[in-house]
């Protein structure tokens, strides 16, 4: 089964959905990173980021996988350059582009059905568009100071002060909704959780209560006792 953990920076995707494949067993992908190995691909390669045919060539001609956690750009990790933060200000424009996004979710795509389909994928459009038939969907927000100061623990926000984390989320929150593909909306069969005021193991038990409400048949649907 895929779970689909989806919902702007800052809410603690990441960590919840480690935790909740942990629980189950199962592998995770954080496609983030895969929109971050692209972006790598593309700095290398020196091109324009307004060159898009460009852009796809670069990434076309790299092999990006993720494998236990950490994301790897023709068999190199590039944990620490995915997340630096030239990676973080170019990571819009080619996250936004068509035929990049088409290329990497068809990656996505793949990277499941290695796994017979069972997997926790986080994202921005994993309900939405990459696992539109996932079994359970879950869209996690907070308000925009709790995202500032979780984003803040982070690698990449290192030498950055609250606001300019907040000005970071609030650019990348504007591009992620309001891009022509793809844009960052909840799926409407997805359960919204504001994990605010909640604390990690909270959030994983809501998410876990909701993959054993899809595994055990609810009584309605089961068939009707002879
Ligand atoms: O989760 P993150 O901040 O590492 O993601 C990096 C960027 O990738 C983010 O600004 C938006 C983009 N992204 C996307 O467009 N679609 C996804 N499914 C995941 C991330």
């Amino acid at each position: 089964m895929v779970i689909a953990i989806d919902g702007p920076s800052g809410v603690g995707k990441t960590t919840i959905t480690r935790r909740v494949a942990a629980i189950l067993g199962i592998d995770y992908l954080d496609t983030g990173s895969t929109y971050r190995a692209a972006t790598v691909a593309v700095l290398r390669s020196g091109v324009a980021l307004t060159d898009r045919a460009a852009m796809l060539q670069a990434v076309r001609k790299c092999v990006i996988d993720y494998v236990d956690g950490t994301v790897l750009l023709d068999g190199e990790p590039i944990v620490e350059e995915s997340r630096s933060e030239a990676v973080t200000r170019a990571v819009s424009p080619v996250s936004g582009d068509p035929a990049v996004r088409a290329h990497i979710v068809a990656l996505q795509r793949a990277w499941v059905a290695k796994r017979n389909g069972n997997a926790v994928v986080e994202g921005r459009d994993i309900g939405t568009v990459v696992f539109p038939e996932a079994t359970v969907k879950v869209f996690l927000t907070a308000v925009p100071e709790v995202r500032a100061r979780r984003r803040a623990g982070d690698a990449e926000t290192d030498a950055m002060s609250i606001e300019a984390i907040a000005a970071d989320l609030e650019r990348r929150d504007h591009a992620d909704s309001t891009r022509e593909v793809s844009p960052l909306r909840k799926a409407g069969d997805a359960v919204e959780i504001d994990t605010s005021a909640m604390g990690v193991e909270e959030v994983v038990a809501a998410v876990i209560d909701l993959v054993t409400g899809a595994q055990t048949p609810s009584k309605s649907s089961a068939p009707a006792a002879e």
